[in-house]
């Protein structure tokens, strides 16, 4: 069967793709379910991870009370950075594996669900650090086997962390950008209580809604999974596999849902309707990311990040210089979707149409210019930054940020067409000023 023609399966490609969804709960007050949830999992003691900020809201306690109340005991580990390292994660490890635990609660952004599934990891099955994490940094061995269950509350609309089986990582040693990634990291269970983004300042929001954006418009765009060779083992078929057709229904909803209330929720955060819906498309986001996989706003972005001098941006911890994740993916779009567009034009309309863009005399030859000025709007309208000038780059670091993104070739693969080093060195250079 072929359902489409962008998912014709030529000589060696994989005509089939794999779908991993954890089960989740989506509404308002739904934090006070976890208790019920562990409960049902039959946890009796979990580690309970959070980062230093959230553990001063009153989310933890609402999980907290819920756990005590199902009878679930519980211990907090409240030490997880912005930015999770090899030594973050090997800390968070360490206090997974003095316990018996029996399950994992994280109540967090991006970071703190990361760290989860990986102290999960670790303690469930402890080997070198570098064992599990990517080839080629790491040995990228599969997860021997299923995780202790672990329940996922996101407090951002953003990383969709709560439905994906990845944890990213900056490896210290190399000052490098890798992850560990498996369908066995999976959270079980998802709560995603839209109430919790109440409190969370419009840069936070800016930043993770448009992670969010990228996650479905780079899945849309991604190189068609019947593209990829197959392996020949079912079960080593790579969550990034490319675009297919379940990963084009969530993205098209999360691309119709972001276009309609990112700036909305940005802008007031008393609009309970478009911070809720912004919750919930991130949540649809991740799960279309976590089975297409993410291309070059991603691979460029880890280089964005690391490569970071001075830079602050408000309402993120003051301490260290960080651009967020969700600006450094977001500042390489219009740029990159500038320079994919031709490899599949009517994808690059179909998401600037899901975003709400002027498709008036649209024609493919366009598509690439329409999704960027759209994208560039949608930046504007939410005072986001006006390209990587604003985040303290400049002419001269083109080819140090090309060098840094280059090795990310697991997820610049994924790009509709192939990518050079010159042709990076072109988006990063086009990335430099959009305004
Ligand atoms: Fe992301």
């Amino acid at each position: 069967m072929h359902c489409c023609q962008y998912y014709m399966a030529t000589g060696e490609g994989d005509p089939s793709f794999t779908v991993d969804v954890p089960q989740f709960t989506f509404g308002a007050g739904c934090l006070a379910e976890s208790g019920a949830h562990a409960k049902g999992l039959g946890l009796k003691r979990v580690a309970l991870f959070t980062d230093p900020r959230v553990a001063r809201l009153p989310h933890i306690d609402t999980v907290r009370k819920s756990l005590t109340s199902a009878g679930v005991d519980c211990a907090v580990y409240d030490e997880v950075t912005v930015e999770p390292t090899d030594a973050s994660l090997k800390a968070a490890a360490k206090f997974a594996s003095a316990d018996r635990f029996d399950g994992f609660v994280s109540v967090g952004g991006g970071s703190v669900m990361d760290t989860c599934k990986a102290a999960n990891l670790y303690a469930t099955y402890p080997a070198d650090f570098l064992a599990y994490v990517n080839a080629p940094i790491g040995g990228g061995q599969p997860v021997p086997g299923p995780l202790k269950p672990h329940i996922a509350c996101p407090t951002t609309s953003g990383t969709g962390s709560e439905c994906t089986g990845i944890a990213i990582f900056d490896l210290l040693s190399m000052k490098a950008k890798t992850g560990l990634m498996s369908r066995r990291m999976i959270p079980t269970v998802a709560l995603i209580d839209p109430l919790v983004t109440r409190t969370l300042p419009p840069t936070i929001v800016a930043a993770s809604g448009f992670d969010a954006m990228s996650h479905a418009l780079e899945s849309l765009t991604a190189r068609p999974h019947a593209a990829r060779s197959r392996t020949g083992i079912a079960s080593q078929r790579p969550m990034n596999q490319g675009a297919n057709l379940w990963s084009d229904m969530g993205a098209r909803e999360a691309l119709r849902l972001i276009g309609q209330y990112l700036v909305r929720a940005v802008k007031d955060p008393a609009d309970e309707e478009a911070r809720a819906n912004m919750m919930y498309a991130a949540m649809v986001a991740g799960m279309t990311f976590s089975n297409a996989g993410c291309h070059l706003p991603h691979g460029m972005s880890y280089a964005v990040s690391g490569l970071v001098r001075e830079f602050r941006a408000p309402d993120y911890p003051p301490e260290e210089p960080m651009v967020p994740h969700g600006m450094s993916v977001m500042l390489n779009a219009p740029a990159v979707y500038r320079f994919t567009a031709p490899a599949c034009p009517d994808r690059h309309l179909e998401g600037a149409q899901c975003l709400g863009a002027d498709m008036r005399g649209a024609a493919p030859a366009d598509a690439g210019e329409v999704l960027a000025k759209h994208l560039i709007k949608m930046m504007q309208a939410t005072d986001f930054p006006g390209g990587l000038e604003y985040v303290g780059y400049s002419a001269s670091d083109v080819d140090a940020l090309t060098d840094g993104a280059y090795p990310q070739q697991r997820v610049i693969k994924n790009a509709p067409r192939d990518v050079s080093k010159d042709d990076l060195r072109g988006m990063f250079r086009n990335a430099m000023r959009y305004w």
